[in-house]
């Protein structure tokens, strides 16, 4: 059980800034094109805009770039991603 704990709680740290809370991203022009948003792939936030830009939805953009081929951490991030910027 301990283990389990030690293992939820390193990939918490790993792959979220704030600990223990998990704050949505924002799409504001402020945010970097080189924020990386899925750790396992390397995906950054540029190429998922562009990939957008594309027509691509989070399944294509899965298959093209390999984010959410890990551990799908970054899951939630790249839905709300691709939906701010569909809205836009
Ligand atoms: S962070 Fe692991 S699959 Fe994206």
């Amino acid at each position: 059980m301990a283990w389990l704990l030690f293992t939820m709680a390193m990939f918490y740290l790993n792959h979220y800034d704030f600990f223990p809370l998990h704050l949505p991203m924002t799409t504001s022009p402020s945010q970097s094109a080189d924020e990386v948003i899925c750790q396992c792939s390397g995906t950054t936030r540029g190429y998922i805009e562009k990939l957008v830009q594309q027509g691509l939805d989070v399944d294509a953009i899965s298959q093209r770039s390999g984010a959410l081929t890990g551990c799908g951490g970054c899951e939630w991030d790249i839905a709300e991603l691709v939906k701010a910027l569909g809205a836009q």
